[in-house]
């Protein structure tokens, strides 16, 4: 972490969910492997230049998105990140729509998350017990990088809606429509199952991080008849595109900046 009479200096991190296996922005000028102390494996992070400046990207699911979301060992990829010198993250995720007007395609900046999931390594603090472990989560996501995004957004001139629950299931099955009567009723506009522990673990390290989440499905209940892997497809491969102008925009913004 920067000094605090030194400058921040910016740098950029993707992490890539369903869809998002490669950033796309500008060449790729290193494929790094980084290993940490809580994997056997490196963490696969690509180097990409930008025009603004390099940008990196950790595909989520493993180089070979081959990791289900309860399988992700988020403390490594985030750990990777820090070891990189990343300071600001945007994280895209898959989500299902909950609430009226989450439909397939709309982006979505949620500002708060409930996490559901369990048994998950959700934590940097293993050792002694200490008061600076219960790090403030009052607002999960960061203000700055949030207006940059919703900037980008109408620059890119996307559907989307500022604001938001985000809730967090185990997977990696979808849910059941009680299930998702009993999250809508909690206050959730959005599900997905990957955005904790990740946005707590960023926090613990100190990095501001924000989450992009496109609607891929109405949730369970929530739209007509079941939820199918092929229309799920089919909303991803076009957002994404979407995802990645915003993403163009957005590094520009932060990076220029
Ligand atoms: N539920 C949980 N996670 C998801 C969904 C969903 O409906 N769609 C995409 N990720």
């Amino acid at each position: 972490m920067p000094t605090s009479n030194q400058p921040e200096v910016l740098r950029l991190a993707v992490i890539g969910g369903s869809g998002l296996y490669r950033l796309g922005l500008g060449p790729v000028i290193a494929t790094h492997q980084i290993a940490t102390p809580w994997a056997a494996q490196p963490v696969c992070v690509i180097e990409e230049q930008t025009a603004a400046g390099n940008v990196l990207f950790l595909p989520r699911h493993g180089e070979h998105h081959t990791l289900a979301p309860h399988r992700i060992n988020y403390r490594a990829n985030v750990g990777a990140l820090q070891t990189l010198g990343a300071t600001h993250v945007i994280a895209i995720n898959a989500v299902g729509g909950i609430s009226p007007g989450m439909i397939p395609g709309r982006l979505v900046l949620p500002d708060q998350v409930i996490d559901y999931s369990y048994g998950r390594d959700h934590t940097f603090f293993t050792e002694q017990h200490s008061l600076a472990h219960h790090i403030d989560f009052t607002n999960p996501f960061d203000l700055l990088l949030r207006e940059r995004l919703a900037a980008s957004i109408k620059l890119a001139r996307m559907e989307y809606r500022i604001g938001g629950v985000y809730g967090c299931t185990q997977g990696p099955r979808l849910e059941t429509a009680a299930e998702i009567r009993r999250l809508y009723r909690d206050g959730c506009d959005i599900v997905g199952m990957t955005g904790m522990p990740e946005a707590a673990l960023a926090r613990e390290l100190g990095l501001r991080y924000a989450m992009l989440a496109l609607v891929v499905n109405r949730a369970a209940g929530m739209g007509v008849g079941d939820i199918t892997l092929d229309d799920i497809k089919a909303v991803l491969q076009q957002g994404v595109d979407g995802i990645r102008v915003v993403l163009g925009h957005c590094s520009t913004l932060l990076l220029a900046s």
